[in-house]
């Protein structure tokens, strides 16, 4: 049915409203600033609801209507683009682009007699795409690429970009709905200033623009987005655009003429000029204020675009020439190690600041104890460093050095820098641990979040922000802590009222008789999941009885292999965790002991080797590994001649034969049933 023109003026009108209330809404929340009385926003809604049921159209969720009251975007809405939003082919040489040059004159060649190939070349911005409607020269909607068809709403939180208009100058024929694309970034210097901030609050630090731009941009609370300071630049127009200019350059100037900043850009007839600029361009790069990760070169004409077309969801017409990552020399003034929040100790190079890609650099990790033997990194030493995309700074290489003295190598350490707990490194891994995981500031919050988690201690109501605060004030030092706080003291603090107090009073006391398995999972030992908690606590009881298991009994517990039996054993003969342990005992912690099943032992299969191989009928071999298990018998992997039995189910292969060769013993299900008590019951006859 077609619309009638009173019905399509209704329409328009409902539209603008919402605009115009969406409009006040940002102001009102997130700016702090009313735009208009609350008896003209009320005029204002009210006529939109009355326009609204009038229209007997379904209400969007989103209409002002719908939300009044509330501080706007919960959550983000998906948004469709009226055209997709395409990426860029990567070029990362000069024959690439050679190459692209060329395949674009012969396309053109064919088809088009005479043709002038003329490419516009602007700098490749390193920042996050986002795609804004216009309808009728009023901002609509803001969404980010996301799969390219369909992105997240952002339009509150990019009316702070001053780049961004909210309203067009509909001059120039411009058609009723536009789509224009660019880039949101955010400046090396508010990047700078941001990471400052950060710091003194004692919060995350961004890894690099892109990524502070982006974890800005993607705030549910747009008032954040406001505070961090963002830009944009045009560089595209999507649904709409082709009808209102006919080249790259034309629409630069008009997207600058209606308020968008764009980059500045030269044109080139030649492929080789082209090259030139981008070798000058390197050199340049890092004056400018924002980063940039390569140049893109366009054809000019959109004529000329459109007979290229594209190819999967790239333009044939379009290529991002990339940039090397930049490499700058410095000196390394010290080595130190640093132990991050998982207890991983990592050599870091402190250096003489350089600016580096625009952000000035002053560490720079050494990765771990191979790569700093490989690159011979020591302290004196000139090196060359780099920033890569969303790598930290790095370590390239030390710079060819024929001073006579250099300083000894580092020695990699035996005690953590923290906590002084003594330094492990597992086999086969390249990374070195502290194995004072109850004890070390650097673990710290990491273990008390993860000891008063709702699977382990269960002290519900001890989020990560009271911690974090707890752990600032200085008054937990380790999970023992927990049991010795004076929780009447944090009275006043933000959020803590009596029921809070009570609260925690309670949950605090409930822990101390969680189960063992809890208890065993709380003390974060490496490797130590709810499931090997179980299986530990299921074999052993008690505590004290796997503090006191040797290797060969931690090695027949089920999941329990080569390497977490290591990390266990390296829990327990820790002194700093064992003085939390102890701590934690005095307090009143008592663990309720799990029933362990005792060994029988007169059965025939204690003590015995075995290997499961094939499949059974009766019983999962995960579970008969475990029964075995517990009836005494040792079950691993492959056979050898101290296998004693090999229980070969059916389709048995290489294992069989290995144990035929090696004269093994080997038995049937049948046997396995017996041994495990399961005949009559489980046997599946059928
Ligand atoms: S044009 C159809 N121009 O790079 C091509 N993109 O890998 C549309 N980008 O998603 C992109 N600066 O986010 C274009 N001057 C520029 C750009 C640019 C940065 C980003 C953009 C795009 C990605 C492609």
């Amino acid at each position: 049915m077609i619309a009638s023109s009173s019905e399509l003026l209704l329409a328009q009108e409902v539209t603008q409203l919402r605009i115009a209330l969406h409009e006040h809404n940002y102001r009102y929340y997130v700016l702090d600033e009313a735009s208009i009385s609350d008896a003209e926003y009320d005029a204002l809604l009210r006529h939109l609801a009355e326009l609204e049921s009038a229209s007997g159209d379904v209400i969007p969720s989103d209409s002002p209507t719908q939300t009044v009251g509330a501080p706007i975007s919960q959550a983000f809405v998906a948004r469709e683009h009226g055209e997709p939003l395409l990426s860029l082919a990567n070029a990362f040489s000069d024959s690439e682009v050679l190459a692209f040059d060329q395949r674009i004159r012969d396309v053109l060649d064919d088809t088009i007699a005479d043709v002038k190939v003329e490419y516009i070349v602007e700098p490749k911005i390193d920042g996050l795409a986002v795609n804004l409607r216009y309808e009728y020269g009023v901002l609509v909607t803001a969404a980010t690429r996301g799969d390219g068809r369909v992105g997240e709403d952002v339009t509150d939180n990019v009316r702070s970009i001053s780049d961004i208009p909210w309203r067009l100058n509909r001059s120039d024929n411009m058609p009723d709905v536009l789509e224009v694309r660019g880039e949101v970034y955010m400046s090396k210097a508010s990047f700078q200033q941001l990471n400052d901030v950060q710091a003194t609050r004692g919060e995350k630090l961004f890894a690099n623009p892109r990524n502070a731009a982006a974890g800005s941009l993607r705030q549910l609370d747009a008032k954040v987005s406001a505070s961090r300071k963002l830009s944009f630049f045009a560089y595209g127009v999507g649904l709409g655009g082709s009808d209102w200019v006919d080249s790259q350059s034309a629409l630069f100037e008009k997207l600058k003429r209606l308020g968008f900043a764009v980059q500045d850009y030269v044109t080139y007839a030649h492929i080789d000029d082209i090259l030139n600029y981008y070798h000058d361009f390197i050199e340049k790069r890092a004056q400018l204020s924002y980063e940039v990760d390569g140049l893109v070169y366009k054809l000019n004409a959109f004529a000329l675009q459109d007979e290229l077309g594209f190819v999967a969801r790239s333009p044939r017409w379009a290529i991002a020439h990339k940039f090397p990552a930049e490499e700058v020399q410095t000196t390394v003034e010290k080595i130190i190690w640093q132990v991050g929040r998982t207890g991983a100790v990592t050599p870091v190079a402190v250096m003489r600041a350089v600016a580096v890609a625009g952000v000035m650099v002053s560490r720079a990790t050494l990765h771990n104890i191979n790569e700093l033997a490989r690159k011979d990194v020591r302290e004196g030493d000139d090196v060359i460093i780099r920033r890569a995309g969303d790598v930290i700074p790095e370590v390239v290489r030390v710079v060819n050095d024929t001073r006579q003295h250099r300083s000894a190598s580092v020695q990699v350490p035996k005690t953590c820098p923290e906590c002084d707990s003594i330094i492990v490194r597992e086999a086969d891994e390249a990374a070195i641990r502290c194995s004072g995981g109850l004890a070390c500031p650097a673990q710290l919050k990491e273990r008390l979040s993860h000891f008063v988690s709702r699977q382990a201690m269960d002290m519900d109501g001890l989020g990560d922000i009271l911690i974090e605060r707890l752990v600032d004030e200085g008054l937990l030092h380790s999970p023992a802590d927990l049991y010795e706080l004076d929780v009447d003291a944090l009275s006043g603090w933000e959020g803590i009222g009596s029921k809070k107090i009570n609260n925690l009073k309670q949950v605090i006391e409930a822990s101390k008789t969680r189960s063992l398995p809890h208890f065993l999972y709380a003390l974060g030992i490496r490797h130590v999941g709810q499931a090997t908690a179980r299986a530990l606590a299921e074999t052993f009881g008690t505590c004290e009885r796997l503090m006191q298991a040797d290797d060969v009994a931690l090695l027949a517990v089920p999941d329990v292999g080569v390497e977490v039996a290591a990390s266990i054993l390296a829990f327990f003969v820790e002194p700093h965790n064992l003085d939390v342990l102890k701590r934690l005992y005095d307090s009143g912690v008592n663990p309720e002991p799990v029933q362990i099943t005792e060994f029988d032992a007169s059965h025939p299969l204690v003590g015995k080797t075995v290997v499961l191989t094939g499949t059974f009928r009766s019983v999962k071999r995960s579970d008969a590994q475990q029964k075995l298990r517990l009836l005494g018998a040792k079950v691993v992997g492959s056979v050898s001649k101290k296998t004693d039995y090999v229980i070969a189910g059916a389709q048995a292969g290489s294992k069989l034969e290995k144990a035929n060769a090696l004269n093994v013993s080997v038995v049937d299900e049948t046997q396995l049933c017996a041994w495990l008590d399961l005949i009559g019951s489980d046997i599946d006859v059928g």
